[in-house]
């Protein structure tokens, strides 16, 4: 079974081809990622109608790259995969829109994917280290920020999330206070390399509120207060001072939930996957609570943490294995909308 994958969600037009038997963990074949990152960077974040646009333009040259690097052709796509939501509507149409298309002039079956349990699944690309269900699955992305417990492949159970900021929001908001670029999350993380992450005391909302939700939205406002204490004139020591203690309060209150969802579902497995699952001490973090529990963390590859069409072919090849239907209801729906 050869799964062709689109994502088109938000600012990275990924495309990918896995590979998938009726048993075993799906192999990944090839894969093409254009990030828009530098397009948007002018503007301090993701401009939709851009997005769609540049989406238009990359995504056929780059499923071509896809097939050529596996040595494979449209005839050997026996699947074809996208992203369905949740998203920007304009941008998630030209996966959509590529995906049905393309299924309709091969006569294969479409298949939409919910974009988390593209990230979710995403762990599974990791070679040697693919998770056993069920495992806690914490999902911290730009736009979302939940605790899920997954018993299988599509049995998914919320446990807790953000009521407000999502954990990516909370950095790229943060960031931009500090006059970092876009995506805001690495910069603050490079810049917080050089600062005390003890210098400011930052609030950490909801730490000990007794169940798994989060909120965010109160640290941008702190972030925000000291900044105008400092003034405008404020030394790069402050900056990356306060950026270190930014980071360490999402990573404190991310692990803290992390762990309490480990104990109180007695699970022994954790699975972080989304873009702030890059970060370095998030994970350095939660690598060392989760040992002192007996519990194992698995990562998405680095690369993978972000978005990618490689996740959402994973996604759909591991529902394909699991007796999940694999197809959407013909005539296609055009309902990309979360
Ligand atoms: O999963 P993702 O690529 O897109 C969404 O589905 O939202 O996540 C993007 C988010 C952004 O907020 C970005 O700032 C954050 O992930 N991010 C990071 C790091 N790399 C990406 N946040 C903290 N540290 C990082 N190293
Ligand atoms: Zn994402």
């Amino acid at each position: 079974m050869n799964i062709l994958g689109f994502e088109s969600s938000c600012d990275e037009t990924g495309v990918a081809l896995v590979q998938a038997e009726a048993v075993g963990v799906p192999r990944l074949r090839a894969q093409a990622l254009h990030s828009q990152v530098a397009m948007h960077e002018a503007y301090g974040g993701v401009v939709p109608e851009l997005a769609s646009r540049d989406h238009i333009r990359r995504v056929l040259p780059l499923a071509r790259q896809v097939l050529a690097d596996a040595g494979a052709t449209l005839a050997d796509v026996d699947l074809i995969a996208y992203t369905r939501g949740p998203g920007l509507a304009g941008a998630l149409l030209v996966g959509a829109g590529v995906a049905v298309s393309l299924g309709l002039a091969l006569g294969r079956p479409t298949l939409g994917i919910h974009h988390l349990e593209g990230h979710l699944l995403s762990p599974f690309l990791a070679d040697d280290d693919a998770p056993s269900f069920p495992f806690v699955a914490l999902l911290v992305s730009g736009g979302h920020t939940q605790l899920m417990r997954v018993d299988g492949v599509g049995r998914y159970a919320l446990l807790g999330e953000t009521v407000d900021d999502a954990a990516g929001e909370a950095f790229d908001k943060s960031a931009k206070l500090l006059g970092l670029g876009y995506p805001g999350g690495p910069a603050l993380a490079r810049l917080a390399a050089f600062g005390n992450p003890k210098a400011f005391d930052l609030p950490r909302p909801l730490l000990h509120s007794g169940d798994l939700d989060f909120s965010f939205a109160g640290l941008k406002t702190a972030v925000m207060t000291r900044l105008q204490k400092l003034g405008p004139n404020v030394c790069e020591q402050a900056r990356a001072d306060l950026a270190a203690s930014t980071q360490l309060a999402i990573v404190d209150v991310l692990t803290a939930k992390a762990v309490r969802a480990l104990k109180d579902t007695g699970l022994t497995r954790l699975v972080v996957a989304g873009g702030v699952g890059a970060n370095a001490l998030l994970r350095e973090t939660l690598d060392a609570r989760a040992a002192r529990l007996g519990a194992r963390v698995h990562y998405p590859p680095p690369a993978l943490c972000t978005d990618n069409g490689a996740m959402i072919a994973l996604a759909a090849a591991l529902r394909w294995q699991h007796g999940l239907p694999a197809a959407d209801p013909a005539p296609p729906r055009f309902d990309v909308l979360p």
